[in-house]
């Protein structure tokens, strides 16, 4: 089951299926009959708990916000869900890479040595992060951004689409760093940052 019907949704029910699983449904706040590339809307959120009683055992969260995402995360796996990190079988992943539950890493991406994904994190389309670099909670890497080596990133931060972070820098907690942006220094936790070299222009 996918929760979520959105676009970020149809990414996760195809990786899921990549992945070997079978997409019974997903749920969303709005329930409204449809299909999410082939899956049907079967509910509302509400409803998770009634589909684990008829024996279904895997989630994954079809959610982009990442406040939302760890919520529901940790919900889920209240109720007794399990999360799995589903990998593209397109992305390549070193075999001392750590991916841990609920989170997903799409095709094209690049993991590479003793770097560590964190619960319920997305490293989405061809996106890159380097060895040793450390990815808390519910963190978003987008479409074609690249973390080089010892990148620290807070939870629930975002590193938007086609941007870069330098070696070492660390990116705060609800941070987010904009679409093609250059981060060559720390980038302090809540703040929105853009440009090359990139610079807080905001507090979240
Ligand atoms: C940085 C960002 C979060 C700002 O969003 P916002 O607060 O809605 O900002 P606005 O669109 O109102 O823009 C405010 C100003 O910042 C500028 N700006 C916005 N994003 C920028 C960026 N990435 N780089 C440089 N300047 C940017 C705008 O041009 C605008 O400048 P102006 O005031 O001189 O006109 C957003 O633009 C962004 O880059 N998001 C990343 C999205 C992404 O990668 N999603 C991945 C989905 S898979």
């Amino acid at each position: 089951m996918v929760i979520g019907a959105g676009g970020h949704a149809k990414i996760v029910v195809e990786l899921a299926r990549s992945c070997g699983f079978e997409v019974v449904g997903c749920l969303d706040a709005d329930d409204t009959p449809r299909f999410v590339v082939g899956a049907p809307v079967i509910g509302r959120d509400d409803m998770a708990s009634s589909l684990l009683s008829n024996g279904v055992r895997f989630a994954a969260l079809g959610i982009g916000n990442n406040r939302v995402r760890e919520r529901i995360g940790v919900e889920l796996e209240a109720l007794g869900f399990s999360l799995p990190a589903l990998i593209s079988p397109n992305a390549v992943v070193s075999p001392s890479a750590e991916v841990e539950r609920g989170a997903i890493v799409m095709p094209g991406a690049v993991l590479n040595a003793e770097c560590r994904i964190g619960p319920f994190g997305i490293v989405n389309t061809s996106a890159s992060v380097d060895h040793d670099c450390r990815l808390g909670i519910a963190v978003h890497i987008a479409p074609g951004s690249r973390l080089a080596g010892s990148v620290i990133v807070g939870d629930r931060a975002m590193i938007g689409v086609g941007s870069a972070v330098a070696p070492g820098v660390s990116i705060g907690a609800d941070a987010v760093l904009g679409a093609g942006a250059t981060a060559i220094h720390d980038i302090p936790s809540n703040t929105v940052a853009v440009g090359t070299p990139a610079r807080a222009r905001a507090t979240r």
